[in-house]
């Protein structure tokens, strides 16, 4: 089950409602996430106490204020998206175990979650919520419960620091328990749980989702991101991927999976909310191109129903009416375009309808041809562009369906559509956008691949490899980052730029426009992207000697496409131009002609994009740093344009 999460923890040593206020100040900074319900647990040396609220942060207040001040010495809180099920209080977090002395939050996907559901509910445990994360909560308490203290090194070889007496055996149990557990679960978590017996003792472990722990003076503070404290303590330590913690108000102790005790890694966080949230980033740019393999991966999890067809519960259009589309038209704006742009090839291919993409601003002013059997989709980051608003506000008014591909859910533009596809990019801070793009890619290709499935375009074999492909992107990205250095050495022999040109063909051709785009905004050079085969027909005039020309080489397989590119590449080679070439793994074809090249892993044309791209986010992220500009906030630009 997947949940966009805000996570918050804190520990002290006596019982106080400031547990409570940390809490709940640190859910309303990571406000921005998103959430459709919010809950908390406070533990105090007379029990556990558990509040939930469906909806904003302002009704579990108000459940709060009638429960009345919550003393106590630990306190663990949780704002949850669900995409899947209604947001309902028993599915909110925290979740409790059977007997009520053991609560979890969690972030992430447990990807097992059914199997474990199934087994524990055959050993008797009953589900109050369709969550993944109940789950966890009833394996974490039957774990602990049978700990014996035999087998499992942590808690003995890893001395757990600063527990009060009577609470070692709990804290000790309850670390083994979250070790075992970590095991058994496949997926993404991070996993903050609590005892009543030991109240003032917070046991975390996370894999793929975030957390960092905040250190104060007689207190500690645990977090998905380090806005969640930020206020309190500059001080924090960073959990590495298959950690555990044990966190008192006095100690942090750190493990990993085996069982063996970590130094962790001190991280200092500023007050303001554009350092915190940088896990230890110099630019949330770098730290969103970085995080683009879990984007791409989450924006495709759990996307097929037990059969292996591709299941789209936010997307409430029904079947016959897809069937019914004779057209689509994408309308976007910036960079949301260029990827409605690089959807069109697949999308066509795929479902054998034409596809228009429009810039929102321009669409409704063309008085363009929309009826019933018109499918809008509208890809926003934000969803709150008002250009693209205005877009499907026209668009409905004409009668067509509207599909909203959005980051950002319970935006104006998902609630304004009949339905929404959501990316799970995660909040993208930095004002050039990265990890939006290549999830924007991703769900617009879902979105393809389900309406050639509902259209009866491919048979289900033919999707499910196609998906499976793109299940492959995310570590093929991993690679390519991998490869950065390269791509900043050149960056930074190319600072003093003042023009840049970028080729690509097929689609190719949007990831120039793509290219040109980020080094326009955060670089402020002038840069453009051209279709390659545009070049003869003007643009070549533009290439002088020393003209710096990016070109975006298409697979070797696909020779005639190749061909004429690198055809391109001799051409302006032959003007002066100094030439940066992507270009697939053994691709030797363009080494004559290049005075650099990026190498990306080999794949399939229509994915190429999620590969090429991110050369081109790295080249301009660095370059705008070698100008020492700001990366995050370039001049003039605003992160959602709210106004037309
Ligand atoms: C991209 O780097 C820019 N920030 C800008 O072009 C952006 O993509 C455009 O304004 C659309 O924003 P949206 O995706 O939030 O609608």
């Amino acid at each position: 089950m997947f949940s966009m999460c805000g996570i918050v923890g804190h520990v002290s040593s006596e019982d106080s409602t400031r547990s409570e206020d940390v809490v709940m100040g640190g859910l309303a900074r990571l406000e921005y996430r998103g959430y459709d319900s919010a809950g908390i647990a406070v533990g105090s040396s007379t029990g556990m106490t558990v509040v939930k609220a469906v909806g904003k942060l302002e009704n579990l207040k108000a459940e709060l204020a009638t429960a009345g001040d919550l003393s106590g010495r630990g306190a663990i809180g949780h704002t949850r998206w669900a995409t899947h099920g209604q947001p309902t209080t028993a599915n909110a977090h925290p979740h409790t175990s059977l007997d009520g002395d053991l609560v979890l939050v969690h972030n992430g996907i447990i990807e097992n979650a059914q199997t474990l559901r199934t087994s524990l509910q055959a050993e008797g445990y009953k589900f109050v919520s369709d969550t993944d994360t109940e789950v966890v909560v009833h394996l974490l308490a039957r774990e602990f419960l049978a700990d014996d203290e035999e087998g499992d090194r942590f808690g003995r070889e890893v001395e757990i620091h600063g527990v009060p007496q009577d609470a070692r055996g709990t804290a000790g149990a309850l670390a083994r328990a979250m070790n075992r557990v970590m095991r058994w679960i496949d997926g993404t978590f991070t996993l903050l749980a609590m005892h009543a017996e030991a109240p003032g003792v917070i046991v975390a472990a996370r894999r793929s989702s975030p957390l960092v722990i905040g250190l104060g003076e007689g207190e500690n503070y645990l977090g998905s991101d380090a806005l969640a404290f930020c206020e309190h303590t500059h001080d924090a330590l960073e959990v590495g991927q298959d950690q555990l913690v044990v966190v008192t108000a006095t100690d942090v102790t750190v493990a990993d999976i085996d069982g063996n005790q970590v130094q962790p890694k001190k991280l200092t966080v500023d007050f303001t909310h554009d350092r915190a949230s940088k896990d230890g980033w110099p630019t949330y740019m770098e730290k969103e191109i970085h995080e683009q393999p879990r984007a791409i991966a989450d924006t495709l999890a759990d996307r097929l129903d037990s059969e292996g067809y591709l299941t789209l519960d936010e997307l409430r259009i029904p079947a016959q009416v897809l069937r019914t589309v004779d057209k689509m038209v994408i309308v976007a704006c910036g960079t949301a375009a260029y990827a409605g742009q690089v959807a069109r090839y697949a999308i066509e291919h795929w479902c054998r309808i034409p596809v228009e993409v429009e810039l929102a601003h321009e669409f409704r002013y063309r008085d363009p041809v929309v009826t019933e059997k018109t499918l809008v989709v509208a890809i926003s980051q934000s969803g709150e562009t008002m250009d693209t608003i205005m877009a499907i506000r026209h668009a409905r008014e004409q009668g067509a369906k509207v599909v909203a591909v959005v980051n950002t859910p319970g935006s104006t533009i998902s609630r304004e559509s009949d339905a929404v596809l959501l990316t799970h990019a995660g909040p993208e801070i930095a004002v050039a956008s990265t990890k939006a793009f290549t999830a924007q890619i991703t769900a617009t290709y879902i979105l393809g691949l389900y309406l050639a499935q509902v259209r009866g375009n491919k048979f289900i074999d033919e999707i499910q490899d196609y998906l499976d492909k793109l299940a492959e992107i995310p570590h093929k990205v991993e690679t390519v980052l991998s490869r950065a250095e390269t791509v900043r050495q050149t960056a930074r022999m190319l600072a003093q730029e003042t023009s840049v040109i970028y080729l690509g063909r097929h689609v190719g051709f949007p990831v120039a426009l793509e290219g040109a785009l980020k080094l326009k905004e955060i670089a402020y050079i002038h840069a453009e992207g051209f279709a390659a085969g545009e070049l003869k027909h003007g643009p070549i005039a533009l290439i002088e000697d020393g003209q710096v020309v990016i070109i975006i080489v298409p697979t070797p397989r696909r020779p005639q496409l190749h061909r004429k590119v690198v055809s391109n590449i001799q051409e302006v080679r032959a003007r002066g131009a100094r030439t940066i070439v992507i270009a697939e793994d053994g691709d030797n074809s363009v080494d004559d002609y290049a005075d650099v090249v990026f190498r990306v892993p080999p794949t399939p044309t229509l994915y190429a994009p999620l590969l090429s791209v991110i050369p081109l986010q790295i080249f301009a992220c660095e370059l705008a740093t070698a100008k020492e500009l700001d990366v995050d906030q370039p001049r003039n630009l605003a992160k959602s344009v709210t106004v037309e």
